[in-house]
Order: structure tokens, then C-alpha cells, then sequence
């Protein structure tokens, strides 16, 4: 061993033997391990430039050691390295493969002593999610993108995990059709995902607004299905495009893209499901392909403008044009066909996701073809021409060595006899599946979909539907009566319609995925012995650390809700927080609120003569949540008042 390398290795002995506790910086894992136990003396290891990472095969942790070394270094400004070294060297990082069959699948065990840290796993996976509870036991400046200006001490408790996941899919979906995420940005989300283990991201491909991944054997699917007019607003309720305006807004990945992207993710345990969406939701493919089509015609990407209608906002819906691909027709087959060979030779994962999700039906009706196509094969409603359409499609995907999954809609009319369901209108999609022997992954609307606002609707961009991150954590994926064998686990679905750019597509999944998260990950099933005050708690110790990595994220727990009815004919207030310790001040008479102002303690009467309520949560005398000022017109709406 070299001089040099001895003396560093004295010099950060010393360091971690007579560094003590600074103080009591609280741990705040999440997703929550299964067990943890803390130094009783609350003593520290620090991190200092002699730190070094070892493992035990190079060959199968080498790259994510040197990744680790590089994050480490970013962030301390140390010359932290991983080095050869089979064997841990004191003070140092090191990660240990073991054949030991009493550490679970993604299990790992973490040891943070006098002597450094030691991560141990049957299986590369177990390693980098010790690693990430590593990354989460370092002070939040850790996840700097630069050298961290403020922090000296990089202080690691003593402690001992043991830690494995409750569910083998993890996932997070991206909606990249309705708005278009690049190679890159995707990568940064991947990133973020991983420091949660997260192990499954779901792309959703294809949409009526783009197409978005190349198909070589059918190039006018990206020349074509990749491009709409670009449009800024409310989307759904854009003005429809003129014939010749220019289709400036899209983009696609080239299979290039998409291997490097699978890589990527793979090189951080992250499987990419791709979903291809048929037979509905086909627009873009229909716009580059028009024989595809029942309803002969001319058809466009959508540009936002609305063309699916929901009378009374309720389940039923018909489109004002045919967005489906033909179940009547071979060619669609043949069409499908050459889209999911190389959908299958691009994607490693087992699984490819079919969509099959919200079908306009109402041209089926009229086509003379769907009429054939039903006597032909003695099909009797349009649920089973679906279902024949799911059952061809399946057959296919399962033809190129994939397993299908598709949205719970695929049940209906009969399901394919392999599929595996994702549930999303609720459970009860999910709980059918599973009762008849299939599997399924949960990523129910009521507790998943986080495309809704996360607080009230006044402040939030606005969005059809709610889910607060209260919910979000009370998320159970196995209803009672299913065999949790069943159930792969679950995911959370960013939906883009409203999602101009990653940055708000960060705002919406953080924090609700910490808490989608911790349910995937973590032991308990909801209700039993979840915390949620912890859980806050930890939430906000995360945002300290999505702040450093510079990550966008909702501060919506701290904003009230607000609801208002009419008590002895008075207009009266509600106001409500998620979390608690929060004082709401507030104001009618038009300024703004700050800590001098009224606290809310008990729902307020509305002065006959007010114009506007406005509300803000302070937390020991700082503002933490937003402005809300909301008119007394909006609170007479919400108490019924005509
Ligand atoms: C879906 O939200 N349409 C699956």
C-alpha cells in the first residue's frame, strides 16, 4: 500500500473514530425500511477526502461504486473514489455481495459503524437501494448538483438496517404523448425515481396527441403521428387548429434513444414497461395511417382540442370523431404486428402494455364492418368485439416472448387468457382479475392518479380531480379477499395533458410519490401501524433534500382547503389542513395576511359585504404555504348558493 493512501487512511480513522454527534439530525427514511436501529450513543461516521468505496465484484458493482464515488464528490467537493479493493478498508464505503438466502429479493442489510459502512446484498439491486438509504442518511446537501457552499460535516449515523421490499413492481408512469419529455429529461426522472426505489417506469408511448417512439417499418407513425400545433393554455379546451397552421410541437424517441434510455434505467434497476395504446386513444397513429380507421376519412393528431365528450362528467363518454383502430380489419393486425416486434426487440422487460383503455365506441356502432366482423365470429355486444380485439392483440404480443398487460377495461367482454391488468378505475378492476387467477398491478385513480390537484382547486392548476397526499398514503394494493400473491404491486400515473414541461411534471409526482413509495416499498399495509404524522415529518425533511437536488415539488400540504355552506342563513368558512401545527391567518377586508393577523380557529361567518377571503399557513412565525385569495362569489358556489 501506498504512503499516501496509509496516511489517509489514518487520518479518516481518526476522523470517524472522534467525530461525535453534532447534534440529533433526525433519520427520516422513506420509503420507511423494515427495520432500523440507531446508536444508542447517537454517534456519527463522516465522510472526509480519504473516503473510499470498495466492493467485493468489481465486475458487477465497479460502475454503480464509481456512479456512488462521483455523487459523493459532487456534492462534499471531497476526492471520494472508488478504488479496487476487494476487501473494505477502514473508514471507508464498502459493498458486499453475499450468497446468503436469508436477505429477500432487493433486500439489503446496511451497517454504519466506527469501521465505515458496509452494504450487503444477495444481488446487485439490494447494493444500490442500500445505497440510496445511504444517500438519505447524509445531510440533504448531499444531493447537490455542485459542491455544496453551506455544509462542512457530512455526517452518516451509526446504525443498523435491514431492509426488502413489500412489492416487486415499483412503478411511476409518464405520459410522453400528450406532452413530449426528451431523452434526457426522462433520465433525470429516472434519477429522482431511484432515490425512492422505484423500480418500474411506465411510459405511455402513444396517445390521440402523438405518437411517440420510431417504428421503422412504418415510418409515417413519427413523420406524422409525432407532430401537432403548439398550443399553451388549458389543454382539452384549445381552439381547433386550421387546416394549414404548422405542427410545430412533438418530437419521438429513435430506437437509438430508446436502447440508450433502457440502459439507463437498467444500469438503476429501473424495467421500462412500454404502452402502446389501442385500440382507443389512436389518433396519432390513425392521422399517419387513415386505412387503420372504420370510419373512412381524413384525420389529424389532436392539438388539444376537445373531440372526446363526457355527458355529465360521469363514466360514458363517445367521440365527435373515430380515434380507434379497426378491430374488423387484418390490416390492423398486421399493422399491430410490426409494431410490437419491435416494440418487443427494443424493451427488455417482460411485460408490453396494450392500453385498451377508453374506447370510443359510438363509430363502431355505425360501421358495417364492426357489424360483419360481429356475425362472422358470433360476437354479441361491443364489449366482445373488444375482447376479440384484446384476445388477437394479446396473441401477438405474447408471439414476440412478451407477457400483455392492459388497462382494466381489457376485462370487459372477456379477458385475454395471459393478461396481466393494471386496475385503475379503482380497485374493482384489479380484484376481478385477480379472482379469476390473473395478475394485476393497482394504480387506482382514488389513490394513484397523480395528474389530479394535490390541494385545492382555487390555487392548484387546475385539473378535473383532486388527490391530497393524505390519500395518497392511505393507498392499500391488496383489498381484502385478493391473493396477495396476485397483485405485482402498484404505481403512481403522471398523466401530461396539463404538464407543459418537467418541471411542473416534478411538482406533480413529489411528494405524492414519496408516499406511493412507502407503500410499495415499505411493510405496512395501510392502517397498520402507518404513521402518518412521521410521515409528514419525513416528507419535509425530503423537500430540504429535493431543494438541494434542485427539484420541483408541491408545497400543497401546507395550503388550506376550503369549503363553505350556509349556517343561520350566514356564508360560513371552513378551513382545513392536511398536516397539522399549521396557523391559518386570514384576512376579508382585500389585504394580505401575515402573522399579525387573525388566526383560524373555528369556521368563520363571511361579512355580509366581503369580496374576497384570502388565507395563508404560517408555521412558528414563517409563511410556509401560498396566498390564497379566494372571492366570495367562489365560497357562495361552494355552499350551494345560486
Ligand atoms: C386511464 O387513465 N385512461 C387509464
Amino acid at each position: 500500500m501506498k504512503k499516501t493512501t496509509l496516511l489517509l487512511l489514518l487520518l479518516s480513522t481518526l476522523f470517524s473514530v472522534f467525530a461525535q454527534s453534532p447534534g440529533d439530525r433526525k433519520i427520516t427514511l422513506i420509503p420507511e425500511p423494515v427495520s432500523l436501529q440507531k446508536d444508542p450513543a447517537g454517534k456519527n461516521f463522516y465522510l472526509s477526502p480519504a473516503t473510499r468505496i470498495t466492493c467485493s465484484n468489481p465486475a458487477l458493482l465497479g460502475k454503480m461504486a464509481e456512479q456512488f464515488a462521483e455523487r459523493l464528490a459532487t456534492a462534499t467537493g471531497f476526492s471520494v473514489k472508488s478504488v479496487q479493493a476487494s476487501a473494505s478498508l477502514t473508514g471507508g464505503i464498502h459493498l458486499q455481495l453475499k450468497d446468503d438466502m436469508t436477505i429477500p429479493e432487493e433486500g439489503y442489510r446496511l451497517l454504519v459503524n466506527h469501521k465505515g459502512v458496509t452494504i450487503t446484498s444477495r444481488k446487485p439491486a439490494g447494493i444500490f437501494y442500500g445505497l440510496q438509504t445511504l444517500l438519505q442518511l447524509l445531510p440533504a446537501e448531499i444531493m447537490s448538483r455542485e459542491k455544496s457552499s453551506t455544509r462542512k460535516n457530512w455526517d452518516i449515523p451509526f446504525v443498523t438496517i435491514e431492509d426488502y421490499p413489500r412489492f416487486g413492481w415499483r412503478g411511476l408512469m409518464l405520459d410522453v404523448s400528450r406532452h413530449f419529455f426528451t431523452v434526457d429529461q426522462v433520465k433525470d426522472y429516472i434519477d429522482q425515481m431511484v432515490k425512492y426505489k422505484f423500480n418500474l417506469l411506465h411510459l405511455h408511448l402513444t396517445d390521440d396527441q402523438g405518437w411517440r417512439i420510431e417504428i421503422k417499418s412504418l415510418p409515417k407513425l413519427t413523420e406524422v403521428g409525432a407532430w401537432r400545433v403548439d398550443k399553451t393554455g388549458t389543454f382539452g379546451r384549445f381552439s381547433p387548429p386550421a387546416p394549414d397552421e404548422p405542427r410545430t410541437y412533438g418530437g419521438f424517441y429513435t430506437q437509438e434513444d430508446i436502447r440508450e434510455l433502457v440502459r439507463y434505467a437498467g444500469e438503476r434497476f429501473v424495467n421500462i414497461l412500454p404502452e402502446i395504446d389501442v385500440p382507443g386513444h389512436s389518433l396519432a397513429a390513425i392521422a399517419a395511417y387513415p386505412e387503420l380507421s372504420c370510419t373512412p376519412g381524413s384525420y389529424a393528431v389532436n392539438s388539444g382540442e376537445q373531440f372526446m365528450i363526457w355527458p355529465g362528467g360521469g363514466q360514458h363518454f363517445y367521440g365527435t370523431l373515430d380515434n380507434t383502430i379497426c378491430p374488423a380489419l387484418e390490416a390492423s393486425y398486421v399493422f399491430l404486428d410490426k409494431v410490437f416486434t419491435e416494440v418487443a426487440a427494443l424493451f427488455p422487460f417482460e411485460y408490453i402494455h396494450m392500453g385498451g383503455d377508453e374506447t370510443a365506441r359510438n363509430f363502431w356502432e355505425k360501421s358495417e364492418q364492426i357489424g360483419q366482423l360481429m356475425k362472422e365470429k358470433g360476437l354479441k355486444n361491443l364489449d366482445e368485439v373488444q375482447s376479440y380485439f384484446v384476445k388477437r392483440v394479446e396473441k401477438i404480443i405474447n408471439s414476440k416472448g412478451k407477457k400483455m398487460i392492459g388497462w382494466d377495461e381489457i376485462l370487459d367482454g372477456g379477458l385475454a387468457p395471459n393478461a396481466a391488468v393494471m386496475s385503475w378505475r379503482g380497485m374493482k378492476g384489479g380484484i376481478e382479475a385477480a379472482r379469476q387467477g390473473h395478475e394485476v398491478v393497482m394504480s387506482p385513480t382514488d389513490f394513484a392518479y397523480i395528474d389530479y390537484m394535490q390541494g385545492d382547486a382555487i390555487i392548484e392548476p387546475p385539473v378535473y380531480a383532486t388527490l391530497r397526499l393524505k390519500k395518497a398514503y392511505q393507498f392499500e394494493p391488496v383489498p381484502e379477499g385478493v391473493e396477495a400473491r396476485l397483485v405485482k404491486g402498484g404505481q403512481a400515473n403522471l398523466w401530461t395533458e396539463q404538464v407543459y414541461n418537467m418541471r411542473h411534471a416534478q411538482y406533480m409526482t413529489w411528494p405524492r410519490a414519496f408516499a406511493i413509495a412507502e407503500v410499495l416499498w415499505s411493510a405496512k399495509p395501510a392502517g397498520a401501524g402507518r404513521n402518518w404524522n412521521d410521515f409528514v415529518t419525513r416528507t419535509e425533511a425530503h423537500f430540504l433534500r429535493l431543494d438541494a437536488a434542485a427539484v420541483k415539488y408541491a408545497p400543497s400540504i401546507y395550503d388550506p382547503s376550503i369549503s363553505a355552506t350556509v349556517k343561520d342563513s350566514v356564508l360560513t368558512v371552513t378551513l382545513n389542513t392536511e398536516i397539522e401545527g399549521l396557523r391559518i391567518h386570514y384576512s376579508f377586508d382585500n389585504s394580505f395576511p401575515d402573522a399579525w393577523y387573525p388566526v383560524y380557529q373555528s369556521p368563520l361567518k363571511v361579512p355580509k359585504d366581503a369580496s374576497w377571503l384570502k388565507c395563508i399557513s404560517y408555521r412558528d412565525g414563517k409563511p410556509l404555504g401560498r396566498m390564497i385569495s379566494m372571492p366570495v362569489s367562489e365560497l357562495k358556489k361552494r355552499a350551494g348558493i345560486k
